[in-house]
């Protein structure tokens, strides 16, 4: 096995508090050692390997884990989008427009488009990333949005509850008979987790505790989008059944933060979306400091945030949701891991896969400090350089 040395990382982010200083587990001056796949140790610089990359004392950072995303998709919305800059409200309705053009594309179209976003993810320094389907509502085009995600990440979500498909209208029950029935039996075998969107508009309380547990009663994890556009039983629904976590939390009441304080669900932000649809922010701090266990992700989707940048949704998170740059970037690292419920990404600790970003800076604040700019200048994932060209680095 190869063992390739980065070497001379001025500021290396391992996020393991007991590898070096503060919540980040800071080592300055430092070299990672690589064991192939895998992370083998942290060093001080000069530490000796097979090959050796020079960092030219740059910041070195986990691989972002990117816990929430819609990335199989077909279409566009940027009228939607201009119209809502212009004062539309968002509404969850603009998600049929999309299951429309999906489900008219053909599978080399959607694997192509999927395939593009996933390229221009990981250039953005996202090694890890959670697919949902959800914009086929049938259960043909759910079962190969899923594949399609299959064949992208381990961590696929079947999202067929993501909106009562148009041929349902006015029959959310059927609908959600079709989701806990054939629908989810065509998509288990590609998918880890179940998700439902439980919000006015969407599915009702009710249905989305039979979504989950048709889909517990399968073998899937649980994830829940929820407490998106107003104050509901997202948030405590994701708390009592145990799931991995709950997305959006843009309105969490004094109560939902108390059951999220108290239970092992992460509350995942995703303020790129409050952004694109010109809603408030939620209020990251006071989680935090309730003690809610935390991540930040891009929830990438062409309705409401059509973006790959994890660089740009930790500057939100620490701009408008009040999160310091080291919250924001656990957040976006090891909360990410704890959200899809993983302890092999979203750290450079021994043992872990070797996904790394190279910063062109000299620190991860910089990410916040510089926004807009494009900071990452390599990227590494399971110890192969898949992005940039870091034996130039000066
Ligand atoms: O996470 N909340 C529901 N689903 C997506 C929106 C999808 C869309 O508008 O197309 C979200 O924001």
């Amino acid at each position: 096995m190869t063992v390739l040395v980065i070497d001379n990382i001025g500021l290396l982010v391992t996020c393991e508090p007991s590898l070096g200083e503060g919540s980040l587990g800071l080592v300055r001056d430092a070299a990672l050692v690589l064991d192939g796949e895998r992370v083998g140790a942290v060093e001080r610089a000069g530490a000796g390997g097979d090959e050796r990359l020079d960092a030219g004392g740059r910041c070195v950072i986990p691989g972002f884990v990117d816990s929430h995303t819609h990335l199989v998709f077909a279409g566009d919305r940027a009228d939607e989008f201009a119209a809502r800059m212009a004062g539309r409200p968002y509404e969850a309705g603009g998600i049929r427009v999309t299951t429309e053009a999906t489900r008219a594309a053909t599978d080399d179209v959607l694997r192509a488009l999927a395939r593009a976003r996933r390229a221009e993810a990981l250039r953005a320094g996202i090694t890890h990333l959670e697919i949902k389907s959800g914009y086929g509502l049938d259960v043909e085009t759910e079962r190969r949005s899923c594949a399609i995600a299959a064949e992208l990440t381990d961590d696929v979500t079947f999202l067929g509850a993501h909106v009562v498909a148009p041929e349902y209208e006015g029959r959310p029950d059927e609908y959600v008979d079709l989701v806990c029935g054939e629908m989810l039996e065509a998509c288990r075998p590609y998918a880890r987790w179940v998700d439902v969107f439980c919000e006015q508009g969407a599915f009702d309380p009710e249905q989305s505790r039979a979504v989950l547990e048709a889909g517990r009663s399968a073998g899937l994890g649980l994830r829940v989008h929820g407490n998106q556009l107003g104050f509901g039983a997202g948030a405590r629904l994701a708390d009592e059944l145990g799931a991995a976590s709950v997305d959006h939390c843009t309105y969490l009441s004094d109560d939902d933060i108390d059951a999220l304080a108290a239970s092992e669900t992460v509350a995942t932000f995703l303020p790129a979306t409050d952004f694109s649809t010109r809603q408030p922010y939620p209020d990251g701090r006071r989680a935090i400091d309730a003690g809610v266990e935390v991540a930040v992700a891009t929830n990438c989707n062409p309705g409401s945030s059509y973006t790959t940048s994890m660089a740009f949704c930790i500057a939100l998170a620490v701009r408008d949701l009040r999160m310091t740059p080291e919250e924001a970037l656990l957040a976006a690292t090891g909360g990410g891991a704890r959200a899809l419920r993983r302890e092999d990404v979203g750290r450079l600790t021994p043992g872990a896969r070797a996904d790394a970003v190279i910063l062109d800076c000299p620190s991860y604040t910089h990410l916040v400090y510089r926004p807009g700019v494009p900071l990452v200048s390599a990227v590494l994932t399971g110890g192969r350089v898949e992005f940039g060209d870091p034996w130039r680095l000066r």
